[in-house]
């Protein structure tokens, strides 16, 4: 039976279906945004499972000839947005921006084909299989400049925790003098108090011009870009969507892909232990430039679980980290460690939750065996859509909701597991 919540989640992704697409939410983001489609898809396929192939499907219409699947697809021009496909000038058909986003797709691929009957004949599955392979190639093409199988990020954005404190240190040696004025159209949706700073924007914007400049090579962003970092999520989530893609072409009885990926996902696996960091007891990102790990705890060093990596010792050292949060957080799981430096509860990625990604951490300690830990998280999220509604974000603390409201991914989180007692 439906609950009002349900009913309430349906109707939220409906209100903000473009047609083929969903917007993140009304007014604040009101273009195709990546990681968002891929986890709407798996709302929607909880009543529509037409509807969800066909959001993923739109999504890949943008995908470039490179492989890079863009973070935002601009379908219909809207003057509420900046940086909008005017200024990111990619000269693609649709406009899209010249950055990517985490890698997520194939995993949710998976997730549908799975809930479908997993038959290798599905007519909707080849195109999204070969568009995930390209997309992953060119991780392995542009972004993998250590060799190490983990993934560098060009702009902070491409991480989707986008003013993480993790950027902080990388951001501050970007060169902003040549920015100019713009005017920025987020502090107008919500309370600029949920949002970056100004000079955290200018910094944003001023590596979005250096791409522009380049004609959005990606090979001389990547090798001499201002801002080089190796994102501990997104190094997560490849490894987990290489795993996942592997599946499927294995299915699809593609052998060269099949040994391909194996050996992604074997460098990966090996790779990983670049980003632990022992002060820390977690993985944490680290700075390509400079060498540094930021030394900092966040939602995202969780992953390892739904990666699959980590000793037995590390492990543990996670799971006491979980628990430390405990103490300072009354909900599971914020995106940032109480006490850190910069640590908000309200301010956007410093502190927050955010349903996605405790969706994929819950995934990980489930399969890792800490079902405890996973039903902790789940049941925490469906207390804070209960008290507050269907926010961008939460904050740990009072469980009040920030950022944008009526959003898409958090309905759709509660369509494909939150609402799931016992696990998704
Ligand atoms: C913000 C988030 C990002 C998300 C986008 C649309 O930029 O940080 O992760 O994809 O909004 O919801």
């Amino acid at each position: 039976m439906r609950s009002d919540l349900d009913d309430q989640a349906i109707a939220i992704l409906k209100r903000n279906d473009r047609g083929g697409y969903t917007v993140p939410t009304h007014g604040l983001y009101p273009y195709q945004w990546n990681w968002d489609s891929a986890f709407v898809a798996l709302g929607f396929a909880e009543f529509d499972t037409d509807r969800a192939w066909t959001e993923i499907e739109t999504l890949v219409s943008g995908q470039w000839d490179d492989g890079m699947i863009p973070h935002i697809i601009f379908h219909k021009q809207d003057p509420g947005y900046f940086p909008g496909p005017s200024v990111w000038g990619t000269g693609k058909t649709p406009p899209t921006s010249g950055i990517t986003q985490p890698p997520v797709l194939a995993s949710v691929v998976r997730r549908l084909w799975e809930a479908e009957g997993a038959d290798p004949a599905h007519p909707r599955l080849r195109r999204l299989y070969e568009a995930c392979l390209a997309s992953h190639r060119w991780f392995h093409r542009f972004r993998d400049p250590l060799g190490n199988g983990l993934v560098m990020v060009t702009h902070n954005w491409e991480t989707g925790r986008d003013n993480s404190s993790e950027w902080d240190d990388a951001l501050a040696r970007v060169d902003t003098s040549g920015v100019g004025t713009y005017q920025r159209r987020d502090t107008g949706h919500v309370d600029a108090a949920m949002r970056p700073t100004a000079a955290e924007y200018d910094r944003y914007v001023a590596i979005l011009q250096f791409g522009r400049n380049s004609g959005w090579n990606h090979r001389t962003i990547a090798d001499t870009g201002p801002f080089r970092v190796v994102d501990v999520g997104m190094s997560m989530e490849l490894l987990r969507a290489n795993r996942d893609l592997r599946v499927i072409a294995e299915a699809l009885g593609d052998a060269a892909a099949v040994q391909e990926l194996d050996e992604r996902i074997a460098l990966s696996e090996a790779g990983m232990d670049w980003l632990w960091n022992d002060a820390a007891g977690a993985y944490c990102s680290r700075d390509v430039t400079t060498g540094e790990s930021s030394g900092l705890v966040t939602n995202a060093s969780f992953l390892a679980f739904y990666a699959g990596v980590g000793s037995a010792a590390q492990r543990d050292r996670l799971l006491a980290g979980l628990a430390r949060m405990t103490t300072s957080a009354t909900y599971l799981l914020p995106s940032l460690e109480a006490g850190s430096r910069a640590y908000d509860h309200q301010r956007y990625w410093r502190g927050p939750i955010w349903l996605v990604v405790s969706y994929m951490v819950a995934i990980g300690l489930a399969e890792a065996g800490h079902g405890d830990w996973a039903e902790r998280i789940r049941a925490d999220s469906a207390q804070l859509i209960a008290k507050s509604g269907f926010y961008e974000s939460f904050s740990p603390e009072t469980g009040a909701g920030s950022g944008g409201n009526d959003f898409s991914w958090t309905a759709a989180m509660w369509l494909a597991w939150v609402r799931k007692a016992g696990g998704a």
